[in-house]
């Protein structure tokens, strides 16, 4: 299992570092109220760690389970065991299968060589998401006001983020009037992460419940709802955080648009529609206890699906490091994914 350890203060944002003989990741469980680390010695304390959501947010579910592989072929670990329990971690984010494939092209596969492609993922991520920032922050009209659901930014990613960087490039461009962000039930990764990471950077924001989100689009202008994405296929049905569909469905009705973000990684040409995506479904207690103290009645059931699948028709624009795709196609994202 991983191991707790104090980390040091959280400026600049980095969830995932390697550090020679181990992996130490942010314990995004614990944040904004508590900043520690968890320490990762093989692949399958990172598996651990992605599964019980010490580190989330698929492109740094994907940089994780690279150097997982790397720590393991330091240990003298077999490849593909390494490979197969870091896939089975989490479902949904296509990006930890992506990942996974990066370092099997690796030859020779030396702990080195796995060492420089993790690095290279992780390095790439962050170049990838300035570049998305841009591209997304010139679809936004002068004074937006922007909606956005989950975490997506330095804490799930390589760095900068993804809907998250859109709008801190936006606000750095002197674009944005304000920011609306749902709270995210159950994990809360709106209050706890995309607080935190607003505030960091002194960009004016507000959060929501996640039930206010039509009523707000309704009582006051939102111009832009700008997600993340953990899956999109081959026709742009995208899959992200639970929630996601129903802002989209929101936004349509409501004059707003709706934009995607993700970097080409979080594409999967191999399966054809949004029907194909699997949605990971998590245990009941995670939607009926908050940090461990029950509030619903003992035996009470439920159904708690993590993610849900936006259809392409309800997209305005998907923003990828290559460009942006406007209402998504499959022909549309086959030429631009190539
Ligand atoms: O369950 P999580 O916290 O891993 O879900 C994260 C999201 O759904 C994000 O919006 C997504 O990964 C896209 S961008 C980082």
């Amino acid at each position: 299992m991983p191991r707790p350890s104090p980390a040091p203060p959280l400026a600049p944002l980095e969830p995932i570092r390697w550090a020679d003989d181990h992996l130490r990741l942010l314990d995004q469980r614990a944040l904004p109220v508590v900043t520690a680390d968890v320490l990762c010695a093989s692949a399958a304390d990172v598996a651990d760690a992605i599964r019980e959501m010490v580190v989330r947010g698929a492109p740094a579910v994907g940089i994780a389970a690279a150097y997982g592989v790397v720590l393991d072929a330091r240990a003298g670990r077999d490849f593909d065991d390494a490979r197969r329990v870091l896939a089975a971690s989490r479902p949904t984010a296509v990006n930890l299968g992506w990942a996974l494939a990066r370092m099997a092209a690796v030859t020779p596969r030396t702990p080195g060589a796995l060492l420089a492609e993790a690095q290279s993922i992780h390095r790439e991520d962050l170049v990838q998401n300035l570049r998305m920032g841009e591209l997304g922050a010139a679809l936004l009209p002068d004074g937006a006001t922007v909606l956005t659901h989950c975490n997506t930014g330095a804490l799930a990613t390589g760095g900068h983020g993804t809907a998250l960087g859109v709008i801190r490039t936006a606000h750095r461009q002197g674009k944005l009037a304000g920011v609306y962000h749902t709270e995210t039930r159950p994990w809360l990764q709106g209050s706890r992460l995309t607080a935190f990471e607003l505030m960091h950077e002194g960009i004016p924001a507000q959060v929501i419940v996640d039930g206010a989100a039509a009523h707000l689009m309704r009582a006051r202008h939102v111009d832009w709802v700008i997600v993340g994405a953990d899956r999109i296929a081959a026709n742009g049905d995208t899959a992200n955080k639970i929630g996601t569909y129903a802002l989209a469905l929101a936004a349509r009705a409501h004059g707003a648009k709706f934009m995607v973000v993700a970097p080409s990684g979080t594409f999967d040409l191999g399966c054809a529609s949004g029907e194909g995506i699997p949605i990971e479904e998590r245990s009941v207690d995670e939607v009926v206890t908050v940090r461990g103290q029950r509030f619903a009645p003992e035996g009470v059931r439920g159904f708690n699906p993590v993610f849900d699948v936006t259809p392409a028709g309800w997209i305005d624009a998907i923003v990828c490091e290559r460009g942006v795709i406007v209402a998504p196609t499959e022909q549309r994202v086959r030429a631009m994914l190539g």
